[in-house]
């Protein structure tokens, strides 16, 4: 493969008139935001960034230092260049303005700063996960509100992962492609275009220690997982579980599978753990980009119409075959109780 960075990339692209300069100067500062964030998490303890901040999010959760750090670099990055109106983040409250002191754009920008926390501590992979739309025309001091559109309205998506190498994945509506850091250049090349996940896998990633929690259909959906060749699926199937979304997402853009944290009644409050806006959305249009599916179990993931910046939702997305699988579970469960009741 040509030696083609992200600006490149970018560059092109935009030449072929997908993205205007203002979007692709949002990907590049975005990007650039991900290696300084690369940076301190590869320091670890030799950096002092390990741990907690003695701080909380809306989440209820207690916040490391990496992920507040994280959140401070994606604003400082994105507050002077003109191209957004305002960010919201799984780390504060409310959206964030771009300061009036800086010119702002037409662009909203959403993001998880580090997916993956508690991963932190143990040296395993975590995340950046970033979503963008447009702000609604006419909106000059964009609010929560003006973030809350589904994410078929989503102009581009990605994630950087922290892994053995640090790997930035973005689409901006034209396939998924994977870009690996040059840390001695310090640029984003390009290493993999069209990433595509296999229809069909023989591979799930869930979170098995909340089984006894699920509702009926994720049973019966879980246990002909596990029933293997011998059972209804005909097949045996594996299992992984990293419990940080970019690094189980990444492979499953990268060899198939399902992922899926589904409802469960630990907390019946709570619809799901994970956050549509800045987790479920834009992983959802990179699963799709690359010929997957994404659900909530019984409707695609990218037409729910948001209600809140936070809300959480049950996921079930990869392999198309098998979130269309999961998902049959859930409607024929549904379709069930709904004729008992007539
Ligand atoms: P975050 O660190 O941003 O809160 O996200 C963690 C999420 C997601 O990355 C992962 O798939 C899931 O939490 C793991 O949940 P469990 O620890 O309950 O398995
Ligand atoms: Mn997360
Ligand atoms: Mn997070």
């Amino acid at each position: 493969m040509q030696n083609i960075s992200l600006t490149r990339y970018l560059i092109e692209e935009q030449r072929e008139d997908r993205i205007g300069a203002d979007l692709r100067l949002l990907i590049e500062v975005v990007a650039r935001a991900c290696k300084t964030i690369s940076v301190a998490v590869g320091k670890g303890a030799l950096g002092g960034v390990l741990g907690e901040a003695g701080s909380g999010n809306i989440q209820g959760e207690a916040q490391k230092k990496l992920d507040v750090i994280a959140n401070d670099v994606l604003l400082e990055a994105n507050a002077w260049g003109g191209h957004l109106a305002a960010c919201a983040s799984e780390e504060m409250d409310h959206c964030h303005p771009i300061p009036d002191v800086y010119p702002r754009g037409n662009y909203l920008l959403l993001f998880d700063p580090l997916d993956g926390s508690s991963n932190i501590d143990v040296n395993v992979s975590v995340g950046t996960i970033f979503s963008v739309l447009r702000c609604p025309e006419g909106v000059t001091q964009a609010a929560d509100e003006h973030f809350l559109q589904p994410g078929t309205e989503q102009v581009s998506a990605g994630y950087c992962i922290y892994g053995p190498s640090t790997m930035l994945v973005l689409t901006i509506g034209n396939g998924t492609h994977a870009f690996t850091l040059d840390r001695e250049m310090g640029s984003f090349m390009l290493t993999q275009r069209e990433m595509r996940v296999p229809a069909a896998t023989k591979e799930f990633a869930i979170n098995m220690s909340n089984q006894r929690h699920w509702e009926a259909p994720m049973q019966d959906y879980v246990r002909d997982l596990l029933a293997g060749e011998t059972g209804p699926r005909g097949k045996n199937f594996n299992m992984r579980w990293i419990a940080s979304m970019v690094a189980d997402v990444h492979r499953i853009l990268t060899r198939g599978g399902i992922f899926i944290y589904p409802w469960d009644r630990k907390d019946p409050t709570k619809v799901g753990k994970l956050r549509l806006m800045y987790e479920a959305n834009p992983m959802s249009l990179l699963i799709e980009q690359a010929g997957g599916a994404s659900s909530n179990g019984r409707m695609r993931m990218m037409e729910i119409v948001p209600t809140q910046l936070h809300q959480r939702v049950p996921v079930f997305l990869g392999s198309r075959e098998e979130v269309a699988k999961a998902t049959e579970y859930h409607l024929a469960h549904d379709a069930k109780a709904t004729s008992a009741v007539a």
